[in-house]
């Protein structure tokens, strides 16, 4: 097991990566305020993982509530939220219970926003079992839920007391979110280590073939990444938006095809390339550095072209981004490849060109 930690004072907590972690609830119990957790997962994880991480911490004398939420982006809203809620009043949880969200992004967003909000405040811990959650959504404590109007848009700033990321978990994730989550990896490498963005062209068919040295040095390196930013801009006054590459071209797509539609990963993906592409049209980033992001994403099995909305449609959603500030889009956009910068002066037209020159 490799521990990294996320520095925040005294909300601190680690992060653990390894195979075979779910069995082992003595990584789980110091981090419980007392012996009683509710387990937050989906129909889709809990028949893989719920049993027997209950199980072990039944054993172990830890009282266990569990609720299983409806699978999919689509279900990331106030309704499904609600559940939460229901089983955590209806068992009398307590402000000392811990959550524990058992499953992807969708299911670690919404239980830590259930945490931030439940009684005004619970402990919980990430134990992420997708490759995206393990690489980025786990770590930072970003917590929410999806708006008709916007994804992501109503939710809090909620750090985890402990991520465990078991990536025995990652074996039984179908080949199309292994994927997605190569899009989350892909960007660190853009925005902040080209090194590892070199160490990607050379392995990225490892990934693919989910070789656990490979995997394991990438969920590494990407958590590294996110745990300095998150450590130096916890609430994204600066560096954390850099992030977000690809991102408001990506939600807009999630939120005009109608969510899980496209997979988040997925439309990071084509965003990326919409943001590398107004990157070289304003002279910032050479066309060879283009080719090369568009060959991994590709190699990754990622798509590189968004769906053809229509450019004043990716702009009237992308005008919900939560980055906008006095009504102006604020784009992260790439100075080369490792080197992300916040641009605030693109014009519409110019945004407009770069989103056609990317649609399919
Ligand atoms: P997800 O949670 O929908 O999981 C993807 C699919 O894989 C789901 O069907 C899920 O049930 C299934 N699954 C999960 N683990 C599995 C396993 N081990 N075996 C088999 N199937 C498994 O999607 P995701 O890609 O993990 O997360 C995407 C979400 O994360 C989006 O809502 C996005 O907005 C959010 N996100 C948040 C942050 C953040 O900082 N909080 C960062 C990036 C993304
Ligand atoms: N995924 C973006 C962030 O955590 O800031």
């Amino acid at each position: 097991m490799l521990t990294l930690n996320v520095a925040l004072g005294d909300r601190s907590y680690p992060i653990n990566i390894g195979r075979g972690l779910l069995g082992d609830p003595s990584l789980i119990l110091p981090f419980l305020k007392t012996p009683r957790v509710a387990i937050v997962t989906n129909d889709v994880v809990g028949p893989l993982y719920l049993d027997s991480l209950q199980a072990a911490l039944r054993a172990r004398g830890v009282r266990v509530h569990a609720v299983t939420l409806p699978d999919g982006e689509e279900h990331k809203n106030w309704q499904t939220l609600n559940l939460i809620f229901d089983t955590l009043l209806a068992e009398r949880c307590e402000r000392s219970t811990t959550l524990l969200a058992l499953g992807g992004g969708v299911i670690g967003d919404m239980t830590g926003f259930a945490a931030a909000t439940y009684q005004r405040g619970v402990p919980f811990i990430q134990i992420p079992t997708t490759l995206l959650s393990q690489v980025d959504s786990s770590v930072g404590g970003k917590t929410a839920i999806n708006h008709p109007l916007g994804k992501n848009m109503v939710g809090a700033f909620y750090q985890p007391r402990l991520v465990l990321a078991d990536t025995g978990t990652l074996d039984t994730l179908p080949d199309r979110e292994l994927a997605a989550g190569l899009a989350e990896v892909i960007k660190y490498g853009l925005i902040r280590d080209p090194g590892f963005f070199v160490w990607l062209e050379a392995n990225i068919e490892r990934l693919v073939a989910r070789e656990p040295e490979a995997l394991a040095f990438a969920i590494e390196r990407s958590c590294a990444n996110k745990a300095e930013v998150v450590a130096a801009d916890e609430t994204e006054q600066g560096e954390r938006a850099l992030l977000n590459l690809g991102h408001t071209f990506g939600h807009a797509i999630e939120t005009g095809m109608g969510y899980g539609v496209w997979l988040h990963g997925e439309a990071v993906a084509a965003g990326t390339m919409m943001a590398a592409e107004l990157s070289c049209r304003l002279g910032w980033l050479p066309a060879e550095e283009v080719s090369r992001i568009e060959a991994l994403h590709r190699r990754a099995g990622l798509p590189v072209q968004g769906p053809r909305l229509g450019a004043d449609r990716y702009l009237e959603l992308m005008a919900h981004d939560k980055k906008v500030e006095a009504g102006r889009l604020r784009l992260i956009l790439l100075r080369g490849i490792g080197q992300a910068v916040i641009h605030a002066d693109a014009t519409p037209e110019a945004i407009a060109a770069a989103i056609d020159a990317r649609c399919a």
